[in-house]
């Protein structure tokens, strides 16, 4: 979160712990082990507890008041408060009389909210040394006697810096944190009580509850007796410390009862359903809790809330040689599945999926749907079932729909909940936030979509509901199926027929799958129309292996000697073999086998044979349907003989990154001679190097120079490649299958 000021000078001096509880005991005694420190010191009121703090080796000295070190700390020390939410006050007041201002300040309080309020009615304004904190760890047992050293190690720590934190402070907090394995987290204050509010608090009162119900019931030694596993699973936390829970539940009031209120509106409904045998229901909701609690660590987690200060950033590091043989079958194709989930959750029945992309982006547009009440079973391996709302049944969300790093959600989700009855908005990562959506909200607010969009038509997107949408004829500016599959999904709710037509051919997965959902829509030449008002019959999809994953391994072969790979059940749509058509066209062998039409979408297995590749210009007319390949077309290049150009293709500078100057710079840094220009490239085939290079949070990115690596004369080291996860899980896994050697390694 914040820049590092190399100059600044963050090492930690002292630490002081107020309150020899689980957590101040356990911080107290992982930071002197850290060594981070030169002097540790426990305060408590009791001398039992210091006595044993001191003898466990958890503090170095012991006080029982903080007047009495107080005048010894300076700037580089830190306290911290470690006492229940409603002690915190007077602990706050003594630092008030005591504490110069450049002593750090920081709480470990499961509320936030309630520790600032204190801070401004005591220092009149939130002191600039108090940076109020919450370890996301603990357990069930309390006391020094409960301190563990290892605690907080890989356990979340979020800190809710106020506006008048500053800098300096921030970071000794983040510091100490690090230093004791924790991974730091920033979020908004409010934010977190609400978060907090649902994940923790709530959670706790109902284990308290459950248990205290089943207590007071007459029979409650047989009933404990024969109380196992999930009671017991679900009870474990009721063990915890009664002052501290009956201070969170007052300081977090407001938000608490929020959730209250809502599961005891949830409870009553269940009770309905189990009281009138309402199975679908119950299905519904057993359903998509269970699949949420699967997959959705973020949102078990809320971590979409979260601003990461630093996360674990993984680096490749890939071997210079290797080769490319195999026989193997890429993970599903990214568009289709996004599809394959909006498609089949306004369908009427059940779809099944099968070959399902279980990527960070497909995966988000499966928990928008989840957001908006479409039960949704899956994925396994590859396997999901949607069970279809209709055009008219999605549900309000409740939050904004998260949508990660992807702009096929995004845009096309615009076209989708356009004509709906509910406000929703759409947000994403920091790459999807910097992308334009005026491409689509422009056309949307001719069919009569009210939509805002942040400065500069960025991402969030807010859409109003309730509005009657029109029937356009729209002429893209650009060829894109993302702002095409966005208009026609909005003809579906507008009145009379919507017409797109593309200045070239791109990508037609909405134009087949809303067939192949029983929707009327025709082709003719650059023209797609449909009308709206119908509606889709739930079908069975069996989406084919990515082409666009699939072009890494195909350009590994092209560029490796000896190397011969097959690609199974590819999807080979025309609108999407421009990297087959380029391969070719430098002089790759490429063939086709096994074609067969599978839902309405052409396949066949693909096999690549290494022969020497030449420069070429590249015509025009292959840049719509070889997209999202020049990353690792541009590796394809740097490996010819001769010059290789790219013009027409702007485009790619408003990808997940600016592909031209990433790749131009990483080509640099690997020592071949590529130049950028405004809409391409131009590559002189050589030699490739080694070195540095960074993904710029671009997958694709990532993956191209993994590739690189079969040819490079040295290691190449690529920066940031989490990104990989977006839309190939397990790339390094099957690079490795085929003869790549790539280590993955990990960086704060
Ligand atoms: C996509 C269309 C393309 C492509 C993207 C997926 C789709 O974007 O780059 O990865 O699924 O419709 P544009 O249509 O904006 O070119």
């Amino acid at each position: 979160m914040v820049e590092n000021s190399h100059t600044a000078d963050h090492s930690i001096n002292r630490l002081v712990v107020i309150g020899l509880g689980l957590i101040g005991s356990s911080l107290a005694v992982a930071a002197r082990n850290a060594g981070l420190v030169s002097e540790v010191v426990g305060i408590s009121r009791r001398t039992s507890t210091l006595d044993l703090a001191l003898e466990m080796g958890v503090i170095d000295r012991a006080e029982q008041s903080l007047a009495a070190i107080a005048p010894q700390l300076g700037r580089g020390d830190v306290v911290v408060i470690g006492v229940p939410t409603l002690t915190v006050p007077s602990i706050l007041e003594d630092c008030h009389k005591l504490l110069s201002a450049e002593v750090t300040i920081t709480d470990v309080a499961s509320v936030k909210g309630s520790v600032i309020d204190a801070a401004e009615k005591i220092y009149g304004t939130v002191p600039a040394q108090l940076v109020p904190g919450h370890p996301i760890a603990g357990s069930e047992k309390s006391g020094v006697t409960a301190a563990k050293a290892d605690l907080f190690k890989d356990h979340r720590v979020i800190l809710t810096p106020h506006a008048h934190s500053t800098e300096d402070h921030i970071l000794r907090v983040e510091k100490l944190w690090q230093s004791v394995g924790a991974i730091v987290s920033s979020m908004d204050i409010k934010d977190h009580d609400e978060v907090l509010a649902a994940t923790s608090h709530l959670p706790h009162f109902l284990a308290y509850s459950l248990v205290d119900t089943l207590a007071g019931m007459r029979d409650n030694r047989e009933i404990f007796r024969y109380a196992a596993g999930g009671f017991r699973d679900f009870t474990r936390i009721a063990a915890s410390d009664p002052i501290m829970w009956r201070d969170i539940a007052l300081a977090n009031r407001e938000a608490i009862l929020t959730v209250l209120d809502q599961i005891m509106d949830d409870f009553t409904e269940m009770r309905r359903a189990i009281d009138s045998g309402d199975q679908n229901y119950l299905m519904d909701v057993f359903t998509r809790a269970r699949d949420a609690r699967n997959h959705f660590g973020k949102l078990i987690e809320s971590k979409a809330l979260e601003q990461p200060m630093s996360e674990k950033i993984i680096n490749y590091t890939v071997s210079p040689g290797g080769e490319a043989r195999g026989d193997i079958r890429v993970p599903g194709d990214k568009s289709m599945s996004h599809r394959s989930i909006m498609l089949g959750s306004i369908a009427e029945g059940m779809t099944e999926v099968t070959g399902f992309l279980e990527g960070e982006d497909s995966l988000a547009t499966l928990q928008a749907f989840r957001d908006m009440g479409v039960v949704i079973e899956g994925p396994n391996d590859g396997r999901v079932v949607i069970h279809g709302v209709g055009l008219h049944g999605l549900k309000a969300p409740e939050k904004p729909l998260y949508l990660g790093n992807s702009g096929t959600s995004m845009r096309l989700l615009a076209g989708l909940l356009a004509g709906q009855s509910f406000d929703v908005e759409l947000t994403g990562d920091e790459s999807l936030s910097g992308r334009p959506m005026a491409r689509v909200a422009n056309p949307l607010a001719e069919m009569g979509a009210v939509i805002e969009t942040a400065e500069g038509g960025r991402p969030p997107m807010r859409i109003k509901g309730g509005n009657k949408l029109n029937a356009i004829d729209y002429v893209l500016p650009m060829a894109s199926a993302q702002v095409k599959s966005c208009v026609l999904l909005a003809g579906l709710y507008a009145e009379g027929q919507t017409s797109t037509v593309e200045p070239a051919p791109t990508r037609d997965h909405s134009e087949r799958m809303l067939r192949g959902f029983g929707y009327d829509v025709t082709t003719e030449g650059s023209k797609a129309y449909l009308s709206g008002g119908g509606s889709l019959s739930a079908t069975r999809i069996d989406v084919p292996a990515d082409i666009s994953s699939s072009a890494f391994f195909m350009v590994a072969a092209a560029i490796t000697p000896g190397s011969d790979i097959t690609l199974r059940h590819v999807g080979v749509n025309p609108t999407r073999v421009g990297v087959i058509n380029i391969l070719r066209q430098m002089g790759t062998s490429i063939e086709l086998s096994n074609q067969r039409e599978v839902g309405g979408e052409p396949v066949a297995d693909i096999r690549v044979r290494y022969a020497e590749l030449n420069g070429i210009v590249i015509p025009e007319d292959q840049v719509p349907l070889a997209i999202d390949e020049f990353p690792v077309l541009f590796i394809a290049a740097a490996c010819a003989k001769g010059e290789t150009v790219l013009t027409g293709a702007e485009e790619l500078r408003v990808k997940e990154s600016d592909r031209i100057q990433s790749m131009a710079d990483g080509l640099v840094t690997l020592g071949v001679d590529a130049q950028s220009t405004p809409d391409g490239i131009r590559i002189q085939g050589g030699k490739i190097g080694g070195g540095e290079v960074h993904s710029h949070d671009d997958h694709r990115i990532a993956m191209a120079f993994a590739i690189a690596g079969l040819r490079a004369e040295n290691q190449i080291l690529i920066h940031d490649c989490n990104n990989v996860a977006t839309s190939f899980p397990d790339f390094v896994g099957l690079a490795a299958a085929v003869g790549l050697t790539i280590n993955m390694d990990t960086a704060e």
